[in-house]
């Protein structure tokens, strides 16, 4: 049974938990999230990472930072405010991120325009956090429907980084796709890369799907190639940080060498996204920030030191598939087959007519 990635104890005086994923696979521990720069700091080190789970945290923290902000409604809102705007800048490429805090503030602003009490303000905010936080787990079952249809009886497919319950509130987007395939009673094999440079794949991904009973293989990133050419792999699913909108989609660095490797074998590629991972002011993949993140990261393997200490790194944490490589986008809404921008945009307009 996989845990709940993090959760929320007691009333609008409560905490934050998240599991500290920096710890996994070795040990299974929640961490406190009580203040602002605890949540930042959460999000900044990888205690919580992935996309969705990153935006729900943000939602928390919003809260967490209008709390603890003032005894008036007007600090209350300030603090929320300036909140936000701290958290944002806890990391750059997951657009969930950007999402959640834009949502958090903007309902906390025209809620504040009725001047409710501070309490009743706080517990309407707090519902708003626990609402994104419900949708996110709904949003993943519905990747998981759409998607489940792709893995086909006894295939291989492979995945990179986690896209799993681990990066999101639960049961995840790429790895949900493989736990609704197996709750319908298909056989299939994951081929879990290990994600260089801190192994989101072997320490996380493997972990998720060996505890949910999925039968998984970890392999080293150079492999994947090889796995393909020998025909272990018929499908990709991956997921995403951010997507533009022509498709072009922002992922762990990596993902693009295994969408190149994907094309040259003839395998499908999939992204498994929810809507709230599109990023419509971005026209294509070139203006999606990319992070670039501590040359430690590449200067060590776990615990050791693997190059000279002071070696010259570069570590850009995502790369940029372009959407010509995305054979579709699975999303919570449905699936978006050979990404335009012209079918994104008419997937978007019915969906909201849908909605
Ligand atoms: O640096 P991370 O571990 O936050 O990167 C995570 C990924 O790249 C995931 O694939 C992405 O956020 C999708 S998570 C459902």
């Amino acid at each position: 049974m996989l845990p709940e990635t993090l959760r929320w104890v007691g009333g609008t005086d409560g905490d934050l938990e998240l599991i500290d994923q920096r710890k996994l696979p070795a040990e299974l521990v929640y961490i406190p999230c009580r203040n602002t720069q605890e949540v930042f700091d959460a999000i900044k080190d990888l205690a919580v990472r992935g996309a969705p789970a990153i935006g729900v945290t943000a939602a928390y923290g919003a809260f967490i930072a209008a709390r603890n902000g003032g005894t008036s409604l007007n600090d209350t809102v300030k603090a929320l405010v300036e909140g936000c705007e701290t958290l944002v800048k806890a990391r750059p490429t997951a657009v969930n991120l950007f999402w959640a805090l834009e949502r958090m503030k903007t309902f906390g602003l025209k809620t504040a325009e009725t001047k409710p009490a501070r309490d009743t303000f706080l517990s309407e905010l707090l519902t708003e956090a626990k609402r994104i936080h419900d949708e996110d787990v709904a949003m993943c079952h519905a990747i998981g429907r759409f998607g489940a249809p792709l893995i086909k009886e006894n295939s291989g497919v492979l995945t990179h980084c986690n896209a799993g319950s681990l990066a999101t509130s639960f049961f995840g987007t790429a790895l949900a796709v493989f736990y609704e395939a197996k709750n319908q009673g298909r056989h299939f094999k994951v081929y879990a890369d290990e994600t260089r440079p801190i192994l989101q794949g072997a320490r996380l991904t493997h972990w998720e799907l060996a505890t949910a009973g999925v039968d998984v293989t970890l392999i080293c990133d150079n492999m994947a190639g090889y796995a393909m050419q020998l025909g272990k792999i018929s499908a990709v699913v991956v997921g995403a940080d951010r997507i533009a909108a022509n498709g072009d989609t922002a992922n762990k660095i990596g993902t693009y060498s295994v969408a190149v490797l994907a094309h040259e074998h003839h395998i499908p590629f999939y992204i498994a996204a929810p809507i709230s991972t599109f990023d419509f002011s971005i026209a294509g993949g070139k203006e999606i920030p990319i992070e670039e993140r501590k040359a430690d990261e590449v200067r060590t393997f776990g615990q050791s030191r693997t190059s000279l200490p002071d070696a010259k790194v570069w570590n850009p944490a995502f790369d940029v598939t372009p959407a010509r490589l995305i054979t579709a986008i699975i999303t919570d809404r449905g699936v978006i087959e050979e990404p335009t921008t012209e079918k994104i945009k008419t997937f978007f307009a019915q969906a909201r007519k849908g909605s």
